[in-house]
């Protein structure tokens, strides 16, 4: 039984533009065990969302692997991949994301649509999300109307809708002030806790990497573990 929800070998993605070719992401490694908060840290343009994307499937490497729950993602069909992400992944996105035609709640349910479970099974966890997140009076607006921090709230209970076991998050607290940064975190790591998720996110904000189990940092490509876990006892769970 393999007991990393996340293990990828050798991750290598180039972008070819004319004759120059940058190395995004350089024979990457990285295995995240179940319930583990990772961050990854690294300046501007070093590969970080690269990365990110193609650990949630949303992006092709080159070449490598990449196993969440021991399976290879990058084997998968368009369709069963599409099935195995609705599952299993969640993804926050630095700038939300979310679609302007389509209310906060429609927005939210936007995952459900590719797993085949019974109508209902989600309104349990669409009012505790709402709950949690505070944004229960604010599901029929459209995102226009929201402020930044409700509207990176939407996006987190979209990524939050399906009960994913692991969530990917890149820069999640980029667009927000202070106050709304620690808020976003504290929920995230709320709800982590509540659910046993893992939660792997890209962050510039120091303090807020400073919260991780480990640290790793991108840089030019290559990722290198930057600190290691302070302590047995895993810190996560006590600091909030
Ligand atoms: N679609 C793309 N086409 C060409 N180059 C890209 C593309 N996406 C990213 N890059 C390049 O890959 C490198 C890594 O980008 P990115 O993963 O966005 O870095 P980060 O998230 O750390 O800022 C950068 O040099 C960037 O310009
Ligand atoms: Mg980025």
């Amino acid at each position: 039984m393999n007991r990393y929800i996340l293990q990828t070998e050798s991750v290598i993605k180039q972008y070819r533009q004319y004759d120059v070719v940058i190395t995004a992401v350089n024979r990457a490694n990285l295995k995240v065990e179940e319930g583990e908060f990772v961050a990854i840290i690294g300046s501007s343009g070093s590969g970080k969302s690269t990365f990110l994307h193609i650990c949630a499937g949303l992006d092709k490497a080159d070449a490598g692997s990449v196993k969440i729950r021991g399976e290879d993602i990058t084997k998968m069909s368009a369709d069963a991949l599409a099935r195995f992400r609705g599952n299993n992944i969640g993804f926050i996105f630095q700038k939300h994301n979310l679609i302007p035609q389509f209310t906060a709640l429609e927005n939210i349910l936007i995952p459900t649509i590719m797993c085949n479970k019974p109508d209902g099974s989600y309104d349990e966890n669409l009012r505790k999300l709402c709950d949690t997140l505070d944004i229960s009076d604010r599901l029929h607006h459209l995102p226009s109307e929201l402020s930044g921090g409700q509207q990176q709230r939407v996006a987190i209970a979209r990524a939050l809708i399906n009960m994913p076991q692991i969530i990917f998050a890149d820069e999640p607290t980029g667009n927000l002030d202070r106050a709304n940064a620690d808020e976003v975190l504290h929920l995230l790591l709320k709800t982590k806790k509540a659910l046993g998720q893992t939660l792997v996110m890209v962050t510039h904000d120091l303090s807020i990497a400073d919260h991780a189990d480990r640290i790793f940092r991108m840089d030019n490509g290559n990722l290198e573990l930057q600190r290691d876990y302070l302590d047995v006892t895993k810190k996560t769970i006590d600091t909030w």
